[in-house]
């Protein structure tokens, strides 16, 4: 799988060693999810989804870590799966799972990245992101990217004891391709 450079951060394919830092991130409530549900996991099938991932357009498991290119080491990770049964789009979604490296546009170019690699890779004409209202720092993101605001689906997520809006974000490929343009 690819290795995807940024001016600032790396994406590139978990290994092994990253499983135990990866995985506590991917446990921990607090990190990964203030504005989603969340199950707890066990390692081994962690590291199963991870190492089926590839062969599953639909897997949920990370499919990168994110790391800077000054200092190599997990600050995050992300993932892309085919979001619907019928529908052809794809959608990103991000965790950076080091909090003292938030706001500092890692997040973002790292999705840049990602949302690239999954036009390059595949056929798709849409990719997609969807996030509870309530999470600024997740939709402030795409938009930074040039997503737009689709719709909301109203009461689509149990979390933290009651149902929460989910804002629907997509680009499409001309869209992106227009932004990626020189000049
Ligand atoms: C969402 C997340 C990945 C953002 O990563 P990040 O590296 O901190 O984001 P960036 O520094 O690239 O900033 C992206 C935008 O969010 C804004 N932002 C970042 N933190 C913010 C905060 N705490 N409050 C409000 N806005 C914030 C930034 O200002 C920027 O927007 P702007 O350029 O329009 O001002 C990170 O907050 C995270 O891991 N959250 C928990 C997991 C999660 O919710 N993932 C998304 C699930 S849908």
């Amino acid at each position: 799988m690819s290795v995807l450079e940024g001016p600032s951060v790396r994406l590139r394919p978990l290994v092994p060693a990253d499983y135990p830092t990866v995985f506590g991130w991917y446990n921990d409530p607090e990190v990964v999810a203030p504005y989603d549900r969340f199950s707890v996991d066990t390692l081994d099938s962690f590291v199963a989804s991870v190492e089926s991932a590839a062969a599953d357009p639909a897997s949920l498991a990370p499919r990168f870590v994110l790391e800077r290119r000054e200092t190599p080491g997990p600050i995050g990770f992300v993932g892309h799966y085919v979001a619907h049964p019928v529908l052809e789009y794809v959608d990103v979604w991000y965790v950076l799972g080091d909090r003292a490296a938030r706001g500092k546009g890692y997040g973002r170019e790292a999705v840049g990245l990602l949302v690239g690699h999954v036009f390059a890779t595949t056929s798709v004409d849409r990719v997609g992101a969807t996030c509870d209202v309530e999470n600024v720092p997740s939709y402030r993101l795409v938009e930074g990217l040039g997503f737009r605001r689709e719709g909301t689906l109203r009461s689509a997520l149990f979390h933290h004891g009651r149902w929460h809006d989910i804002y629907v974000y997509g680009v499409t490929r001309k869209e992106w391709s227009e932004r990626s343009r020189p000049g």
